[in-house]
């Protein structure tokens, strides 16, 4: 039985996130959502607040097999007191390569037990990103077809829009 892990910021998390996770449950029996503390990143929600909003989405998309995680340092030490063995990572755009790339090829040179699998976006989140998500919903616009409603709600809380 394979476990996998699939980290990120999850800042927040999106219908793309979503949906990779969906698809990833399609081949691994069990899936570790891992949110990465990372203090050095400007965050816009606080660790526990991500884990929280990430793990009440995942609930209502009604996706079993996931457990969701917060991890500090390095990924592969994570992966190690997990017993997975597949990191998953999403990739949309050609952006993405070369950042999915340069952290698959250093995970492997430090832990090459581990194997990193990609995940090609659906065609109608190749542009969504957690990024743009904050941006559109901190100017007023409305985000609720990129992300579920707990997000959306939680977004508005935090950016008062
Ligand atoms: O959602 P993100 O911000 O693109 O996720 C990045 C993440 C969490 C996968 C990456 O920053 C990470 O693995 N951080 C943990 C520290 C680590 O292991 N770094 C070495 C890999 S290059």
């Amino acid at each position: 039985m394979t476990l996998a892990i699939y980290p990120g910021s999850f800042d927040p998390i999106t219908n793309g996130h979503i949906d990779i996770v969906r698809r990833a449950r399609t081949l691994f029996p069990k899936l570790f959502v891992a949110v990465v503390a990372n203090p050095h990143k400007n965050h816009l929600f606080t660790l526990d607040e991500r884990v929280e909003i990430t793990q009440a989405a995942l609930a209502e998309s009604g996706i079993n097999g996931l457990e969701v995680i917060s991890f500090d340092g390095l990924l592969i030490e994570c992966a190690r007191e997990l017993n997975a063995k597949a990191i998953v990572r999403g990739l949309r755009a050609n952006s993405d390569f070369e950042y999915e790339f340069q952290m698959a090829l250093t995970n492997r040179d430090l832990a090459p037990e581990f194997e990193s699998v990609f995940f090609m976006t659906a065609k109608r989140y190749s542009f969504l990103s957690s990024s743009i998500v904050k941006e559109v919903c901190r100017y007023g616009g409305d985000v609720s077809t990129f992300v579920p409603s707990i997000v959306d709600e939680a977004l508005r809380r935090k950016l008062g829009s």
